[in-house]
């Protein structure tokens, strides 16, 4: 069910539970406000409640009853990055944050969303939780059909078209004397590197990691993904490759864009990745003959996950 901007607003000041549109994924929304309604959001896409959630404000104003000192850097980064695709992890006095949002935490995860449609939401409902709107396992929507395909026409959405990133937001974190990414996304490290020192956290240990996501077995399709940095010339089955490259033999190609245009890649990887599935292919080449730098990174990172 297709909702407009103000039948949003409303449901979610009733306490219900719907779909919004972000610059990088659309997300599962409820207001902070409504225990309930975040209960229901865990339910809906079976997410384990161990699994905190980001809370999406309009400004920087709207942080400010949650949080205790903010760390060193932390307006750097909101200055340089907010409203866009990076998530802060920031300490919290965690009486003022229901306690499923946090996972038991005594941090939050914190967004300013940068898609316009979200933001108008959230100027008039107050903070809002949003995960990834998708069945957890699945991979994340990135159009409003996505999010119909896993919780149904009927489910309530607010119809951005396809989302401008394509891939989750960055989440960062200030811990033990410096910034660390503990979740890859739309906005790369390089970029980030622009505004202060940061570290890919590749160290989290794998059953507790500091962002916990990311112990969860992630998507992988149904269709045996085999990533490759060299097609052969006469391979005759399915590849998931690029526009500007040739794969005279192939069967059937699924195009993530040009090898060149890292952001096309990210705005089309997870509508592919659902394609394979639809399609029932059983087996594809994947083309890992790209950079290693940028957005890149995150993609690949995915792929790799895709692929376990
Ligand atoms: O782009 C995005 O971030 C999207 C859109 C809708 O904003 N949201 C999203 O949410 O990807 P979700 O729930 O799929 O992923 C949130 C991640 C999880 O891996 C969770 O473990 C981590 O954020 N997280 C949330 N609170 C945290 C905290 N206090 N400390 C560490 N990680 C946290
Ligand atoms: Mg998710």
């Amino acid at each position: 069910m297709r909702l407009n901007t103000q039948q949003a607003i409303e449901r979610l000041n009733r306490g219900e539970v719907v779909a919004l549109p972000t610059e990088t994924v659309y997300g599962l929304a409820a207001s902070l406000k409504f225990p309930d309604a975040i209960n229901r959001i865990f339910t809906l896409k079976n997410r384990p409640q161990d699994n905190p959630l980001i809370i999406h404000i309009a400004h920087l104003e709207q942080m400010q009853p949650f949080c205790l000192e903010l760390p060193q850097g932390f307006d750097l980064l909101a200055n340089a990055f907010w409203p866009g695709p990076l998530t802060i992890v920031v300490p919290i006095k965690p009486e003022t944050i229901p306690v499923q949002v946090r996972a038991g935490l005594s941090t939050a995860a914190f967004r300013i969303p940068s898609g316009p449609l979200a933001r108008a939401v959230i100027e008039q409902t107050g903070p809002i939780v949003m995960p990834s709107a998708n069945i957890s396992g699945r991979p994340s929507s990135t159009q409003a059909e996505h999010v119909e395909e896993d919780f149904g026409l009927d489910f309530p959405v607010l119809d951005g078209g396809q989302c401008t990133c394509g891939l989750e937001s960055t989440i960062v974190i200030f811990r033990e004397g410096e910034w660390r990414i503990i979740r890859q996304g739309a906005l790369s490290q390089e970029r980030i590197a622009e505004v202060l020192d940061i570290s890919l956290n590749t160290k989290q240990n794998a059953s507790a990691p500091i962002c916990p996501g990311q112990k969860y077995r992630h998507y992988a399709p149904r269709t045996h993904l085999i990533p490759t940095k060299q097609i052969p010339q006469d391979y005759v089955g399915v590849i998931v490759g690029f526009t500007d490259r040739q794969y005279s033999r192939a069967a059937k190609i699924y195009y993530l864009g040009s090898s060149n245009d890292q952001d096309e890649i990210a705005h089309q990887l997870y509508s592919v990745f659902r394609k394979l599935d639809t399609d029932g292919v059983k087996e594809a080449l994947m083309d890992m003959n790209i950079p290693d730098n940028g957005i890149y990174k995150t993609i690949i990172e995915r792929i790799h996950k895709a692929c376990s």
